[in-house]
Order: C-alpha cells, then structure tokens, then sequence
C-alpha cells in the first residue's frame, strides 16, 4: 500500500462523497419553460468572451436528460450530488412569484436523486444572475442581496421538505473579483469600487437568505457556504512579498471567513482598500446579518498561490485602481488549465482554515482537473492524469482529518464534461466523457478509480 492510500485508509465509513455540477454549465433548455437570460448568456454573445465563441445554450442537454444523468450519478457510487439552481428559471424577472415550470425541474430532480439513495446538495447560486436583476445594478447594487434571499424562500419553501444541505453561494469571490473587477466572467465589469460592493452584497444576501431559511427550516436543515479557497504564501521573504501574500490571503478568504464568522471585515484589507479610494457600502446594522449562524463551509480548492509584491524586473506591481500582487508559480506541473497541482496545499489550506475558525465543519465541495483527455473509438478516457490527481487530493484531505481539520465530506468537480465558463468547452473536468457531437455520457477511468476509493472507504473503519 502506498503512502496515499494507506492516508485515504484513515477515513470514516460515513465522510460524505460527491460530484457536484452547476446550472448553467450543464442545464441547456436556455429559453425553455419561462426561462429568461442569465448574465453568462449575455456575456456569451458578446464577441471574444468566451474561447471558440461557446455558451451554455444546449451545453449538456441536462434539462432533457436529467433521469438518465441521475442514474450516471449513482453508478459513480456517490452518496451526495451538488448542483445549482438557475435563479432566471426559478425566477424569471429576479423579482415576483415562482415560475412552476421552472422549479418543476428542480423538484423532479430531488425527487429522482431521493429514490435512487441520493442527497441533494442544494446551491442557490453559482454565478447565474438574471439580467433582469444586472440590468437594474447588479450584485453592486443592494437591491441584489434584497432580491436574493426573496429568490431562496421560493426554492426553500417548494424543496426544503426534501433538501437537507443549502449553500446560498459557490464562490462569491469569483463572481465580485472575475465578474466586477478584471471582467473576465459575466457580467464582465471593470470597476474595483463596484466588484467591491459586489462582494459586500453576496454576503449581505447571504445572510439575509439564512436567516429567512432557518426561520421555517425543518430542524435537521444545514445551511452553509462554498468559498474557493487557496494558500498565499510569500514568494520570498522581503517585506514586500509578505505584504502582497498578507494582502491576498485578506482578499480572498479573510474577506470572507472573517465577516461570516465573526462580523467584522479584516482592518488591514479595508485599510488596503482605503488607500485607493475603494469603501464598502456597508451599514452599521449588516455585519450582525452576514454572521447568520453557519452549519458547514464549503471548501473549492483548486491550486495553492504565491505572491510578489514587485515585477520581476523589480519594478513595483501596477494596481489598476485595486491592490493586486504579482503571482509567482511554484514551478509543480500543471493541468490544461495552467493550475499547479500541489495537493499538500489542501491539506495546509484545510488545517489552516479548522484552526483559523474553530468549530466550522468544512466539505471540500469542488476539487479537480482539466487534463487533455483522449477518447478511444468507444468513448472512454484512460486519464490516469486526472485520477492520480484525484487520489492526491483525497489523500490530503485524509491528512488534513488526521491533523485535526473537521472535514466530512469531498465532492469531485465534475460530473460531467461542462461549458468551463470563459473557457468554453475545450476544457473538460469531468468525470464523466460528453461527447459534444451526440451527447453520449462515457464513465472515465478517473470516475471507476474514485468510485474504487468511494467503495473502499465505506466498507472500511468507522
Ligand atoms: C467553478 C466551477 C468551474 C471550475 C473550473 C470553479 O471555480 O466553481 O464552476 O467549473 O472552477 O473552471
């Protein structure tokens, strides 16, 4: 037995295994059923957004094959699903009553997981604004948050009697930093004050939406998080290189962990922010509500970062109106997507996290690889890339568990070959093969290798 699995030997019978998946990256049926335009279908038809001029029209055809895609799931061996609910199928104008035909689906798949011994994993939003509600401001603008937790007492009063696990949010960094700041993902903004404000009201909407919730939640409901999460270590020593890793860490996880747990944002980051005119519109009254008690956090975790404060010309790094560090790779191979693999990371990430905000159960609720996958005439890919990466990371999180982070569960990203955002559809994570041509669903060899590690760590300690 190898190091790795004897690590992934240490963990319970009962930690939770999933795939996970989102709305827009796998639905299609874009104009179906009362559906109205997301931001990522504007932002699709804007020239050059996106790689190869994809978008996520038919994308997976998941809309028409959910029964069929469910039965793929529970041949993985998993025993939790994570996916995401499109807010503009739910909720056309973002604002106003339920859309049935929309959260029909929605309820047919709960429904279809719960019969074949699967629990949903329920995320309410993964990047899918209506752009209706874009059109009005957008997450810059605090109606959003109001119009949020709205959207999340339609899901939760139509599901909640079957859904046990809520996450308001996947990744609100991405969607203020990527969407309102560099403009590389919908809706496609350059503006550092408006990303800023942005971030503020996904938190403020997500305690808002936790707090109607739990109000009507039946008492076995768990509410929580997902943040995408990374290590910032210092490239070198210098003081400049520590203050952009400080800096980085405060924007993406501080920011988050801080107000969540604790109510308050982290003074050295709105310090940072303060330095360039950038201010949060927060009330005094919000911090006390984007605390809203937390039952898990979700954990995405991809790569782990290094930061210089200066070029390496050892000029000072341009700022563009928000603080930004240059970041310095570790020199570890990488996927297609350019992302370092470095396991370890996780497990220093995870440890980090279960001191840093004690009594937090943590789910690494997205992890994985894109890998140039290879099919042979029937389909299948032997990406043995992609299940080492897996089994690595696996192995990590058992570590992290044996060094004392409270983590109960891992869900693989993806279930199934996606529209990968900006990147269209060149990059696959999945663990399932889409054929794009005919949609034929082919299991990878990464997806009989996890279900292996899935089956083998049930049947063993407790
Ligand atoms: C997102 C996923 C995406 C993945 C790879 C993550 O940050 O949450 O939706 O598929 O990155 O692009």
């Amino acid at each position: 037995m190898s190091g790795e699995d004897d690590l992934i030997g240490t963990l319970p019978s009962g930690f939770r295994w999933g795939v996970g998946s989102s709305a827009y990256q796998i639905e299609g049926a874009v104009a179906e059923d009362g559906r109205t335009p997301s931001i990522w279908d504007t932002y699709a038809q804007s020239p050059w957004s996106i790689d190869n001029g994809d978008s996520g029209e038919i994308a997976c055809d998941h809309y028409h094959r959910m029964p069929a895609d469910v039965a793929l799931i529970k041949e993985l061996g998993v025993d939790t699903y994570r996916f995401s609910v499109s807010w503009p199928r739910v909720q056309p104008r973002g604002r106003g009553g339920v859309n049935s035909a929309g959260i029909a689906f929605y309820d047919r798949l709960v429904d279809e997981l719960l019969n074949n011994g699967i629990d949903p994993w329920l995320t309410l939003y993964h990047w899918d604004l209506p752009q209706h509600l874009e059109d009005a401001g957008g997450w810059p603008a605090r109606d959003t948050a109001v119009r949020f937790a709205d959207y999340a007492m339609l899901v939760f009063e139509r599901l909640s009697d079957r859904v046990r696990y809520w996450t308001t949010l996947s990744e609100p960094w991405c969607t203020a930093m990527h969407g309102y700041v560099h403009g590389v993902m919908a809706p496609g903004r350059r503006d550092p004050e408006a990303g800023m404000a942005a971030a503020h009201h996904l938190l403020l909407g997500h305690g808002l939406a936790v707090r109607r919730m739990r109000e009507l939640a039946p008492s076995e409901t768990m509410f929580g998080i997902t943040l995408n999460l990374s290590t910032a270590d210092p490239a070198t020593p210098s003081e400049a290189d520590r203050e952009a890793a400080r800096f980085e860490d405060g924007l993406g996880t501080r920011f988050y962990l801080d107000a969540l747990v604790h109510g308050r944002y982290p003074e050295d980051v709105l310090e940072a922010l303060a330095r360039q005119g950038i201010r949060l519109p927060s009330e005094p009254w919000d911090p006390s509500i984007i605390a809203a008690p937390l039952d898990f956090v979700g954990v995405d975790y991809y790569f782990g970062t290094r930061y210089s404060g200066v070029e390496e010309n050892g000029n000072a790094v341009e700022h563009f109106g928000m603080p930004a560090f240059r970041k310095v790779p570790f020199g570890a191979p990488s996927t297609v997507l350019g992302w370092e693999i470095l396991p370890h990371k996780l497990t220093e990430l995870l440890v980090r996290i279960g001191r840093d905000y004690p009594g937090l159960p943590l789910y690494v609720t997205e992890n994985g690889a894109a890998f140039a996958d290879v099919p042979d005439e029937t389909g299948f890919v032997r990406d043995d890339d992609r299940a080492a990466y897996l089994s690595a990371h696996i192995a990590a999180t058992a570590a992290a568990r044996q060094a004392g982070a409270d983590v109960r569960g891992y869900f693989a990203w993806s279930f199934l070959d996606s529209f990968e955002w900006a990147y269209g559809y060149a990059k696959r994570l999945g663990l399932v093969r889409v054929d794009r041509e005919t949609q034929a669903r082919t299991i990878k060899q990464s997806g009989l290798v996890y279900r292996d590690i899935v089956e083998r760590v049930r049947g063993g300690r407790r």
